[in-house]
């Protein structure tokens, strides 16, 4: 019998290597370390030999056999780790609550302006858009507005660096008047809900990046009285109860005459606090008549056609639904802020 101990090494060293679970590694062991395993065989049969071959191959398969056992009690160790890990990761205790998921929700100019169009929508008015970046026409000239008129310096612009055609971002929504006026022929009635930019320091009740709604209302003949109804009734529906409000005279090149609407500080119910300047009164909106001059520019006839505009500070009515105190928590995606909506 011609005994070849290092290819049967090799061999019983592979299997316990390759052995995925622990009933093959057991017949590993059975196969060579068993009873009637390999190496008994060997150590049983080693009588034969002469006395030389008696002491090498005896003291080899033992050597053997203790390297082998060793290699499958370490591989033992190795997949019952193993296990015990899997048996870990697949428990599931039925009886925790489970994980309520985040869910995500409006932001509350995104609630307020729905709300806006819904309220508007309903007393027949349509919501239009327009562009964010505007050219000099729209947001200046066609509403009254000349080159060089000291009026544009209310209104710090951001310019745009373009080299076609001078860019700029539009400062406030009512270029969308001019922009709807030249396409549509009165009677209309619009509302204009979208972001406006200037270049301006930031505090708690200013910022560069800011949202107006702008409505317009046109017909034969339009006065300031339909537009305390409609404003009445909007401030009704939005704040859900009546509000004292007040108009008082303002300057705006587009409109004749012009006025800004006040309604009573909600923080304070009109007694006077910080947040109305001890005033009582919160300005929400700039409006007026239409200005002839913007008619014409609009192509359309100052005799024929009589409107009025408004032009709502859409985050300043946000705050004071929600009684927010700082504009610029609108914007600073802090989740503590958000969360309350
Ligand atoms: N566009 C003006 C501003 O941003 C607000 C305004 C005033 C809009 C009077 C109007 C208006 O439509 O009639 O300051």
């Amino acid at each position: 019998m011609k005994i070849d101990l290092k290819a049967l090494k090799i061999e019983a060293e592979n299997k316990v290597k390759k052995a995925k679970d622990l009933a093959e590694l057991d017949g590993i062991y059975k196969e060579y370390l068993g009873r009637k395993g390999e190496l008994s065989l060997i150590l049983g049969s080693i009588k034969k030999l002469s006395k030389k071959e008696k002491a090498r191959i005896g003291k080899e398969s033992n050597e053997l056999k203790a390297f082998l056992e060793s290699k499958i009690k370490r591989k033992r160790h190795v997949l019952k780790e193993h296990i015990g890990i899997l048996e870990k990761e697949e428990w599931i205790d039925i009886t925790i609550p489970g994980k309520k998921p985040m869910v995500g929700h409006l932001h509350p100019l995104t609630k307020t302006k729905r709300e806006i169009m819904a309220i508007f929508q309903a007393m027949g008015f349509e919501v239009v858009e327009g562009p964010e970046s505007e050219i000099e026409w729209y947001n200046f000239d066609a509403l009254n507005i000349p080159k060089d008129h000291p009026a544009r310096d209310a209104w710090d612009t951001l310019w745009l660096k373009t080299k076609a055609e001078k860019l700029l971002l539009r400062t406030h929504t009512s270029p969308v008047q001019a922009r709807y006026m030249e396409k549509n022929n009165p009677p209309l009635k619009i509302i204009v809900p979208g972001k406006v930019f200037r270049h301006e320091a930031t505090n708690a009740s200013h910022e560069m990046q800011f949202y107006q709604v702008e409505g317009l209302m046109v017909d034969k003949e339009i006065t300031v009285t339909h537009f305390k109804a409609i404003i009445s009734e909007f401030f009704k529906r939005f704040f859900k109860k009546d509000l004292d409000f007040r108009l008082k005279p303002d300057y705006f090149p587009f409109t004749e005459p012009s006025f800004d609407i006040s309604i009573t500080c909600l923080t304070c119910g009109g007694k006077g606090c910080p947040v109305c300047k001890n005033t009582g009164w919160l300005e929400l909106a700039g409006a007026g008549m239409v200005h002839p001059n913007v008619f014409k520019a609009c192509k359309l006839n100052p005799r024929e056609w009589q409107g009025w505009a408004f032009g709502f500070g859409w985050d300043r009515l946000t705050m004071m639904k929600y009684k927010i105190n700082d504009i610029r928590l609108f914007n600073s995606g802090d989740l503590r802020f958000l969360y309350q909506f």
